[in-house]
């Protein structure tokens, strides 16, 4: 493995403009297939995003130091229903990407191989560029029966053939330093060689080369790589060493040095997140991978979008990399989560008026509040509140046994059920109740489903609790050592709590 890679550690770039076709340092909270059909025509220049993947998986979040947990749900039960699920949303991106744009498509071995054939369908399959194997760790536990799958696919697709591309470069290694063992003892030292033929197929390159001894070399099958003129000067230059053959080149290693050497599409110096970049987050990606993107497929000022954004990694790295940018989530947790990185990280101020005078950045459609939540029929407060702790709401309304959705753990131990892992025996429930003051009936009533469904934690949602009602939760504790978490509208509203918590 190379050296670890880094973000840019480099001072910010000077403050980058805002862009007059799109809003740009702007959060939009909400699903992004209705935040994305209000974004103009080709107005962004790369596209990153990272969806939940199609692994059936609940993802556990851990809230800051209080390790309260809550979890979101991976909800695509089906390849099918994923590839569904996105497709109309690539459409959209693709939409929304400039004729000079990339977009990067952040998934693994579960559905990487659909999302191809989707991508394929609306970008067309020429325009896919690369598949990036990002290596994201080299620990696994012993498997005995397959090998450790510890790698990410990120699928690399431009909207046209006039892309925005910038090598990246890395230092040689010792190892590649080694492989320049000849010097001609002229002062430009040590060298490698490498054949002057040409990869491609060029009719004007095929011809026989004479040399300054006079001898013949005909053209290899596919044309040589230099012309005739550039193939004289080299050799004039002593660069050029005639085998048998053929005619190879000499590259010296001061010069590769200098340059340094292209990077594959295979990522291996890039751990996962640890240490003071971690935020809970249980997707979150390394800042250096997106660091590593952008600087790639974009230009200074350019506009980055990640619809799909979480704790706003792809966000960081733009600001950071003077590029202007745009986030969508549908978890106001993770907007409220990604703006206090905005704020912390980047040293951004969330507000509009500075917004509006071009610095700072602001979030959009940050969609309740306690008055409204007040109003909303039953069924949508129960979603609401269900859906803000991560859980997964009862689809049945009535008869729902007192419980009206259920916290999912991906920790559980999976069981092997019908060829795939079942992780759905291991939950909390939830019971909400849109009431300003939860009484001790209703906590006896939910504590009877937690001894009935024998689990050892349990969420209660509502505007507020009667003294007893707490009193209550405590006793119940000291009886069973199970525990009710009672929490209120407030608090999940609360940016504060939130900000708390991440
Ligand atoms: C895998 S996480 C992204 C992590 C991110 N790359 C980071 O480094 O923090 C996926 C995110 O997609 C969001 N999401 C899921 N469905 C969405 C939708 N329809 N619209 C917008 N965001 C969505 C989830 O809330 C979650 O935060």
């Amino acid at each position: 493995m190379g050296k670890k890679a880094k973000p840019s550690s480099k001072k910010k770039p000077k403050a980058s403009k805002p862009s007059s076709l799109v809003d740009t340092r702007v959060i939009y909270c909400g699903d992004n297939l209705d935040q994305l059909k209000k974004l103009p025509d080709n107005c962004v220049d790369l596209i990153y995003i990272d969806p939940p993947f199609n692994s059936n998986r609940n993802y556990e979040v851990f809230w800051g130091e209080t390790r309260e947990k809550r979890s979101f749900e991976d909800r695509h039960a089906s390849t099918q229903a994923y590839i569904d699920f996105m497709r109309p949303r690539c459409v959209e991106l693709h939409r929304v990407l400039k004729k000079t744009g990339s977009f990067y498509y952040h998934c693994d071995w579960h559905a990487s191989h659909y999302v191809k054939v989707m991508l394929d369908q609306i970008f067309g399959e020429n325009q896919f560029q690369n598949e990036i194997i990002w290596q994201r760790t080299t620990a696994g536990k012993p498997i005995y029966r397959n090998l450790p799958k510890n790698a990410d696919s990120i699928l690399w697709f431009t909207k046209s053939n006039q892309y925005i591309f910038t090598p990246i470069m890395q230092p040689l290694t010792e190892d590649d330093k080694a492989t320049f063992a000849s010097d001609d003892g002229d002062g430009r030292g040590p060298y490698n060689t490498q054949p002057i033929i040409n990869p491609g197929d060029r009719p004007n390159l095929k011809y026989t080369y004479t040399d300054l001894k006079g001898r013949k070399w005909p053209s290899p099958k596919t044309g040589w790589r230099f012309s005739e003129e550039r193939m004289r000067q080299a050799e004039s230059e002593n660069r050029l060493v005639f085998g048998q053959k053929t005619i190879r080149e000499k590259y010296y290693l001061s010069e590769r040095e200098a340059k340094g050497k292209q990077l594959s599409n295979i990522w291996t110096d890039i751990p996962i997140v640890s240490g003071e970049e971690k935020l809970g987050y249980p997707t979150q990606k390394p800042l250096a991978l997106l660091d590593r993107i952008i600087k790639a497929s974009s230009n200074e000022n350019d506009i980055v979008l990640d619809a799909f954004c979480g704790c706003g990694t792809a966000l960081v790295a733009a600001e950071n990399l003077g590029r202007q940018w745009i986030g969508i989530d549908v978890s106001p947790t993770a907007c409220k989560v990604m703006a206090k990185r905005l704020r912390d990280v980047c040293k951004m101020r969330q507000d509009e008026a500075l917004w509006r005078a071009g610095r700072g950045f602001i979030v959009r459609d940050l969609p309740w509040t306690k008055e409204k939540l007040r109003e909303i029929p039953p069924f949508e407060f129960e979603n609401w509140a269900v859906y803000s702790l991560g859980g997964i709401p009862n689809k049945t309304k009535v008869g729902d046994m007192g419980i009206d959705g259920r916290i999912f753990l991906v920790s559980a131990t999976p069981k092997k059920k019908e060829g795939h892992l079942d992780f759905m025996d291991d939950w909390y429930p939830i019971q909400v109740k849109q009431k300003d003051k939860v009484g001790r009936p209703d906590i006896d009533a939910f504590e009877a489903v937690m001894m009935r469904e024998d689990r050892r934690k349990g969420f209660f949602v509502s505007f507020g609790y009667s003294a007893d009602a707490t009193r209550e939760i405590g006793a119940f504790f000291k009886r069973t050592g199970k525990t009710i978490i009672a929490l209120t509208v407030k608090e999940i509203l609360d940016e504060q709590i939130a900000m708390k918590l991440a």
